[in-house]
């Protein structure tokens, strides 16, 4: 009897990923895939012939909403998966959100209560937590190896100018030309959160200049990079930064500091770590520089590489919490966890408006803090803040013409990158 998980997959273009970890995964079977960009699923049909699978294709949500699936992977936009996961999981099924968990303080509460009620499995594919250098840290922290955090650094600098038309195909409402700064903030501080275990509690935002070769992509933040400085409950202070800032190749790079000892990835051979451990003299110690081996499922891992096998582990946890295993359980990220790393993000651009105050970041386990955000909706994408709605840059929204956005998408149609 064949009794996999059956998984769907919502979103085409990232979710390609999501496809080729799941036709290849022993616990999970691939039935359904919904984008509504027909020559994404012509691919997917393609791909499945060839390995032999059926997969229904569906362009209309409501179509797919109605297959049978057990598990729905959400790779749909960055902005709006708290919506869809919030539905799914009152239907009954598992999820695995991509980045990001939520737009909002309101959405953040209402997919917490989405979760408990259900009690359904959620997941949050922040698959940065399980890159060769972080996944490592976060063994080696667990171990005990550099004692407990005093500061921690997250960098994830990516300048995507030259594929924009490929990512946002020259529509003004895409949330990669709506977002602000400090939005896309959980390759950056999800790592932190995981390695050490730590919960945000205070959160201050900081935002560079606007570049004008952004701006004239349509990007209304104008690509500058978006900086947390964030209070761990112990203490401990962590830097996050994340942006298009002028570097390549790009960057995913991590620092964590700690009583015993500390760990950093090399700043240009990321897969690389440096690591110290003091002995039992003060400032003298052990120091390795190595590139960590996979230690979970490291056979069936290695078939896979999108994003040095990161993308992997995220849905293997996923499956593997689903089953009810103790790997999954404790690697896998909850919803909590999610949250805490995306409001981050929400919270810093409070700051960021407020002159960079420092923000209390709120510890939505505890149901008696929830009330103050389920109606705050403030955010910069306007079919959801209505009167709450920000500005995407602290000095207000810049004027783009339509005569931008069609450049971009005439580039995008030509197959061409911005230059
Ligand atoms: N973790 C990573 O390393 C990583 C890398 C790239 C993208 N992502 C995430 O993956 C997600 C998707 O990003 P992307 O790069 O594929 O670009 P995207 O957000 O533009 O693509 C979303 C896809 O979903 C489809 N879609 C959206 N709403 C739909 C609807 N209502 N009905 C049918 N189809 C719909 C779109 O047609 C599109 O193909 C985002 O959440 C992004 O943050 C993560």
């Amino acid at each position: 009897m064949n009794n996999k998980l059956k998984v769907g997959v919502f979103g085409a273009f990232r979710g390609k990923t999501m496809i080729n970890v799941l036709a290849k995964h022993p616990g999970a079977q691939l039935v359904a895939v919904c984008d509504k960009h027909r020559p994404l699923l012509d691919k997917v049909e393609k791909s499945a012939e060839e390995i032999g699978i059926t997969v229904a294709v569906y362009e209309d949500f409501e179509d797919f909403f109605k297959h049978d699936m057990d598990a729905v992977i959400l790779a749909n936009y960055a902005n709006e998966h708290a919506t869809y996961a919030v539905r799914l999981l009152h239907s009954g099924r598992h999820v695995l959100s991509e980045v990001l968990p939520c737009e909002t303080m309101a959405q953040a509460v209402e997919l917490i209560e989405a979760v408990e009620k259900s009690g359904k499995v959620y997941a949050y594919a922040e698959n940065y937590c399980y890159m060769t250098n972080t996944f490592e840290m976060w063994r080696r922290y667990d171990n005990g190896e550099i004692g407990e955090v005093n500061y921690a650094e997250g960098e994830y600098i990516h300048d995507c100018s030259s594929i924009w038309p490929r990512i946002t195909y020259g529509e003004r409402g895409h949330w990669r030309n709506l977002m602000n700064s400090t939005f896309y903030c959980t390759h950056s501080i999800g790592p932190i959160l995981t390695i050490t275990g730590r919960r945000p509690v205070q959160v201050t935002g900081f935002e560079t200049q606007q570049n004008s070769q952004m701006l004239a992509l349509g990007a209304l933040a104008g690509g500058c990079a978006g900086i947390e400085i964030i209070t761990l409950d112990n203490g401990a202070i962590a830097k996050s930064i994340h942006g298009g800032l002028k570097r390549e190749p790009s960057s995913v790079n991590y620092e964590v500091y700690g009583t015993k000892g500390m760990m950093e990835s090399e700043r240009f051979d990321e897969n690389k770590l440096n690591v110290y451990v003091e002995g039992d003299k003060l400032c003298e110690g052990e120091r390795q520089n190595f590139t960590p081996e996979k230690f979970i499922s490291p056979e069936l891992a290695k078939n896979f590489s999108g994003h040095g096998g990161s993308d992997f582990y995220s849905i293997h946890f996923f499956i593997e919490k689903i089953l009810g295993t103790e790997e999954g359980k404790k690697y896998s990220i909850d919803v909590y966890t999610a949250v805490d790393m995306g409001i981050c993000g929400i919270l810093a651009y409070r700051s960021i408006l407020n002159g960079n105050a420092p923000i209390k970041v709120p510890n939505l386990r505890n149901i008696e803090e929830r009330d103050a955000y389920r109606h705050d909706n403030a955010c910069t994408n306007p079919t959801v803040a209505g009167e709450q709605l920000l500005p995407a840059y602290h000095t207000g929204n810049p004027e783009i013409s339509d005569e931008a956005y069609e450049r971009v998408r005439q580039l995008w149609l030509d197959d061409k990158k911005a230059e």
